[in-house]
């Protein structure tokens, strides 16, 4: 297995590897690189659905996703999917995965299968590297504070894909729910801090108002969206990318519309966030 930096702040490409068939060795080495660079890219990667979920599983337990259609006979396997007549896609705005639920998720393992010719790429933060590039005053600002993340205004009944193409598409309407988290978490694996709010799920700051919250995380959300800390990445069918939804930031381009783009989403179980003090 060969690990090749993908962008100056963001990614690795990891090659020689077929993740249908790994060793002990070969699996150890990608855990750790996991946990180091947050965000793992493979090209050409031959996998049946039942191979994407076994490897799945020897990366961590799986959580299923509450709001998305699943594959037939895979209810682990969520279908991210835009259908060529639709113009709304999901993931379509920088957010990580799951940061609304108490203990969020870990990782996602996504797997092309169909992708237009040109455009959809999936762009990615690294929330490591961005937080290290803060000045002092303001990580001591922002080490003291908690952060409520919400995905009712996205999913729920009256929320976002309610009025769009998606929303016969999606389910979960009455499981909406929140989570309160530190802003900035110490990673479970690496001991790294990192900002931990985003764009799509963080709803403000705790005891803070809308309009004070607002002020600040849009000035955090302008400094992580830096190409020194983001990178994008060109799916073939075949692709695959892991990333750590603790430390990385992502979402899909919407640029494609008139073709089908389709992929398989396997997320795994995380644990709760600890602050910086514990
Ligand atoms: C997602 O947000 O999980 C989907 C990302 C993508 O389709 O590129």
């Amino acid at each position: 297995m060969k690990l090749e930096p993908f962008s100056t702040g963001c990614g690795v490409l990891v090659h020689d590897i077929q993740l249908h068939s790994l060793s002990d060795d070969d699996l150890e080495q990608l855990k750790q690189a996991f946990s180091q660079h947050g965000l793992l890219l493979f090209r050409a990667q031959s996998l049946t659905p039942q191979q994407h979920l076994d490897f799945a599983k020897q990366m961590g337990k799986i959580v299923v996703n509450k709001f998305f259609m699943t594959l037939e006979h895979y209810p682990q396997i969520a279908v991210v999917k835009k259908e060529k007549q639709q113009t709304t896609n999901i993931g379509g705005g920088w957010h990580t995965d799951h940061s609304y639920d108490l203990e969020p998720a870990k990782a996602s393992i996504l797997l092309a299968r169909q992708v237009p010719k040109q455009g959809g790429d999936t762009h990615f933060a690294n929330l490591s590297l961005a937080y290290d590039a803060l000045s002092q005053g303001m990580k001591k600002t922002l080490s003291n504070l908690r952060a409520v993340h919400s995905n009712e205004h996205i999913y729920g009944k009256d929320g976002y894909y309610s009025t769009t193409d998606l929303a016969d598409k999606l389910t979960g309407q009455d499981s909406v729910g929140r989570a309160t988290h530190p802003v900035v978490i110490r990673h479970p694996d690496t001991g790294r801090n990192i900002l931990y709010v985003n764009p799509a799920h963080t709803i403000g700051f705790e005891g803070w108002s809308y309009e004070e919250s607002k002020g600040l995380l849009d000035t955090l959300y302008k400094h992580v969206a830096q190409a020194a800390f983001t990178c994008a990445f060109d799916w073939q069918p075949g692709s695959v990318a892991i990333w750590d939804n603790r430390s990385t930031w992502h979402f899909a381009q919407n640029d494609y519309h008139g073709e089908c783009r389709e992929m398989h989403r396997i997320t795994l179980e995380g644990g709760p966030l600890s602050d910086v003090f514990t």
